[in-house]
């Protein structure tokens, strides 16, 4: 509905703004915006450094849309490698629990690929819970080693916040600006949550269940004697296109073993 020179405007426009992919947004904002004031306004917002899912509403994941509601965790592609490999290890009517699930991302995916499953989710804020749910996720406000029954997941995962604190600096300048501190700062090592994730995991998941957690940097040697301890074994770890780590995918032996592992 909009001429060719408003595209090209825009475009202009947030190149000269400083974002990355002007042309791509361009589309996502002429196909969304229901009239030119909105536009207009969207535009504005955009120059900002607002992120564009807050202002369009949505994001794509994993090949579908998400809704993510201003305020809450914008989902990254890389994430959608965690959400395959959780749903490929979620068995058809199996249980699965998306921790720290944000907008509910990874949760809906894993309900939209395995129907017949129970997916539940949970985050430490209301916000992302009420996005969650009007992604259609049964969500709870949580915090991450609450609310949820022990022993009866077959896979749990979590996207934690893992961006060591002293790292904070190097993210995109509106990250920092715009998206919750709380849903990005892992502490000195950034593995302060993944550390909690791997004992809350073990009371979570049944013997032979999965856990899946999103690291990077180096963190893969110091998160391998953590999950060693919490009872986890056979863990493996993929990296993306560049070769940097991403995340790491860990097994459940038993809760004695856990138990005798932490002695
Ligand atoms: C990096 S975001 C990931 C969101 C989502 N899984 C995704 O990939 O889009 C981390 C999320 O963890 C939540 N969070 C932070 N601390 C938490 C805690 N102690 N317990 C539960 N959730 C927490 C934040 O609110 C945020 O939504």
């Amino acid at each position: 509905m909009f001429a060719p020179e408003v595209g090209n405007e825009v475009a202009e426009r947030l190149a000269r703004a400083g974002c990355v992919a002007p042309e791509e947004e361009t589309g996502e904002l002429l196909a969304s915006a229901p009239d030119p004031a909105t536009l207009t306004a969207w535009v504005l917002r955009r120059e900002r450094g607002e992120p564009l899912a807050w202002i369009v509403g949505g994001v794509r994941f994993a090949g579908r849309t998400v809704h993510v509601d201003p305020g809450v965790y914008v989902p990254r592609a890389q994430t959608a490698e965690l959400a395959l490999r959780a749903g490929d290890l979620l068995p058809e009517r199996g249980r699965a629990a998306d921790l720290c699930t944000g907008s509910g991302a990874v949760a809906a995916y894993l309900a939209s690929v395995r129907p017949s499953a129970a997916v539940v989710a949970s985050d430490i804020d209301s916000r992302a819970v009420g996005c969650a749910r009007r992604n259609g996720v049964r969500a709870v406000v949580a915090d991450m080693d609450g609310g949820l029954e022990s022993g009866a997941f077959d896979v749990v995962c979590a996207v934690t916040p893992y961006v060591p604190s002293g790292a904070m600096h190097v993210l995109p300048a509106d990250v920092t600006r715009w998206e919750p501190r709380a849903a990005l700062d892992g502490g000195p090592d950034g593995l302060g949550h993944v550390r909690r994730l791997a004992v809350g995991a073990a009371r979570l998941l049944r013997a032979g269940g999965w856990l899946l957690t999103e690291i990077g940097g180096d963190q893969g040697t110091l998160v391998a004697p953590l999950l060693a301890a919490s009872g986890f074994d056979s863990l493996t770890f993929w990296h993306d296109d560049e070769g940097d780590l991403r995340g790491v995918a860990a097994r459940f032996r038993s809760a004695t073993s856990s138990a005798a592992a932490s002695r």
